[in-house]
Parts: structure tokens; C-alpha cells; sequence
């Protein structure tokens, strides 16, 4: 059956506004750990996802769902079925310092294409949503009322239909985290990212414009999609990261062009991002640029 995507898209900014105001009261003391130290998960996170999955299984019980805290390693599958993807808090750390560059993601992807996409930062009160098809939108003070200072929705990507060119890579400005899996070879990959992104032609790198590391895969995706950010790269985020931003950041005329030709579609633990904001021209060309400099940056 067709699904009615744009009831979809109003449960989910619905949802986003509920979750906002969880985050935005709770005190985030009681920290546990998962893979390592600094994979954190708090009682926040799970009791957002809670709230979040018996929304949304209410909603359209017939859809499934995949969430950040409740997902089994080799269990859960993303499958060609209507399935809501959710990060109840993209960028925890942040969240913990209260850093305020965090958010709920949450992505509804059909026949495994990301095809909604709700990102909401409730520390900013600021929207972005994309259906698939009938583009992206930000919006500021989006909790508040009509006539209460709740801002237009304004078209993404910013500054308009004809975004301004891609240069090449140094005069970029590349967002690139570091993640929780530093072990073995994705600390070798991500350090030679790093490191390529920063040196000098003489010293065999790119010399970037501006490396920028803010802590939440979906909102560098929307930075992206906004048209503040050129380029974003990140090894090891997993599908609830980068659901709902990459619906967002597609309908903006970004583009993924991931390193791993697994890839979201066929897999759940797909690891390599790379994205690129819509551009008049030099898109291909500044991801040309990039797997040149840095090599195949596949994670294991
Ligand atoms: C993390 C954030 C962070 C990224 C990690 C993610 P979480 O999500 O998006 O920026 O570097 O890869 O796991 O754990 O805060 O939901």
C-alpha cells in the first residue's frame, strides 16, 4: 500500500517536539557506557527512544522500527519494509556537556531509501525536514506557536535555488569526526584522514580551508544540506546517524558518496560517509579531490 508520507512527516515533527522538551529537561547524570568509555549512552536516550517507539508504533503499527538503543548487533535488519529509524540523541557527548549541538533523528526509509528525514535540535528550536522528493526545509523557533515568533520554513539549501560552486578542498570547510571506534585499523584510517585533510601539498595532504568536528552526524549532514558546510566525512556511524539527514541532505541536492560500496542500502553497519552540499557546479569534482588525497578510506 502507499504510505501517506507526508501524515509520516507530522508525526515525526510531532515526536521531534515531544523529545525536545525530554532533553531539554532532563538532567543528564546517570552515564553508562556501551562498546567503550567514550560510547555513552544515558537514561535520556533510552527513555526518548521508549517514548519514541510507542508513538510511533501507534501511529502505523505496521511499520518497523530500528532504534539506537535497542538495536542487537547481527539481529537487526534494515529491510525493504517501511521501517522508522531513529536516534532518540545524535551527539550524547554534547548533550552530556551540554554542548548545545544535539539532537533527535528520526528517518523513515522505504525499499531501504531514506525518504523521510525530521532532525531537530531542541537546544537551538531548530527544524529540518525533507520529504523525498519535495525537498528540504530549516526552521527556527519551530516549537513555538504561530504568531509567537515561530520562524518561516525557509527552503534548503540556503541562500537559495542556485547554490554558489565547489571550489576544490582548500577553500572547503570539511566536517570530520572522530567517533567512538578508535580501535586498530578505523584509528589508522581516521588518523590518516585527519591528517591528509590538514597537511600541506608538500606534505602529501590537502591543506583544507576548516576542519570542524561538532559531535552530531545528523546535524553536520543538515550543515550540509543548509549549505554551511562543504563536505562531511566520518568512518563508523552506524544507520540511525545518518537516516534522517541523508533524506535531508539528498533532497537539498547534496549527495552521499560513501567510501564503502556496501553501503546503508544493503547494510545496517555501513561505515565510511562522505558528503557534499548541492553546489552549481564542482561536486564531482571536490569528491574526486577527496578520495584522491585521502586513498580508500574504508573502516573495518
Ligand atoms: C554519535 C555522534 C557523533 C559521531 C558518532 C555517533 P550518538 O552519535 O553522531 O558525532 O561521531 O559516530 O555515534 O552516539 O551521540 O548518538
Amino acid at each position: 500500500a502507499d504510505v501517506d508520507l507526508q501524515a509520516v512527516h507530522d508525526t515525526l515533527v510531532s515526536v521531534a517536539f515531544e523529545a525536545g522538551r525530554m532533553i531539554l529537561a532532563a538532567n543528564p547524570s546517570s552515564i553508562s557506557t556501551k562498546m567503550n568509555a567514550v560510547d555513552i549512552v544515558t537514561e535520556t536516550d533510552q527513555a526518548v527512544e521508549r517514548m519514541v517507539s510507542v508513538r510511533l508504533r501507534a501511529a502505523h503499527p505496521t511499520f518497523l522500527f530500528v532504534g539506537e538503543e535497542t538495536y542487537q548487533a547481527g539481529v537487526t535488519k534494515v529491510t525493504d519494509a517501511p521501517t522508522f529509524i531513529v536516534d532518540p540523541i545524535d551527539g550524547t557527548t554534547n548533550f552530556v556537556h551540554s554542548f548545545p549541538n544535539a539532537c533527535i533523528s528520526l528517518g523513515l526509509a522505504v525499499g531501504r531509501a531514506p525518504t523521510v528525514g525530521v532532525v531537530y535540535n531542541p537546544f537551538q528550536d531548530l527544524l529540518f525536514t525533507a520529504i523525498k522528493g519535495q525537498g528540504s526545509y530549516m526552521q527556527r523557533n519551530a516549537s513555538l506557536a504561530e504568531g509567537a515568533g515561530r520562524g518561516e520554513r525557509t527552503r534548503l539549501p540556503l541562500g537559495g535555488a542556485n547554490p554558489r560552486p565547489l571550489g576544490n578542498l582548500s577553500s572547503a570547510l570539511v566536517s570530520i569526526e572522530w567517533g567512538s571506534q578508535r580501535d586498530g585499523p578505523n584509528f589508522a584510517i581516521k588518523t590518516r584522514t585527519f591528517e591528509r585533510l590538514a597537511a600541506t601539498k608538500e606534505n602529501g595532504g590537502a591543506m583544507v580551508g576548516g576542519l570542524r568536528s561538532l559531535g552530531s552526524a545528523a546535524l553536520n549532514l543538515c550543515a550540509c544540506a543548509a549549505g554551511q558546510l562543504d563536505l562531511y566525512w566520518e568512518g563508523g556511524c552506524y544507520a540511525w546517524d545518518v537516516a534522517a539527514g541523508w533524506c535531508i541532505l539528498a533532497e537539498a541536492g547534496g549527495r552521499m558518496a560513501s567510501g564503502n560500496p556496501g553501503a546503508w542500502e544493503t547494510e545496517l553497519d555501513s561505515r565510511v560517509y562522505l558528503a557534499v552540499r548541492g553546489a552549481g557546479s564542482g561536486q564531482e569534482a571536490l569528491v574526486e579531490e577527496f578520495w584522491g588525497v585521502i586513498g580508500d578510506g574504508r573502516m573495518e
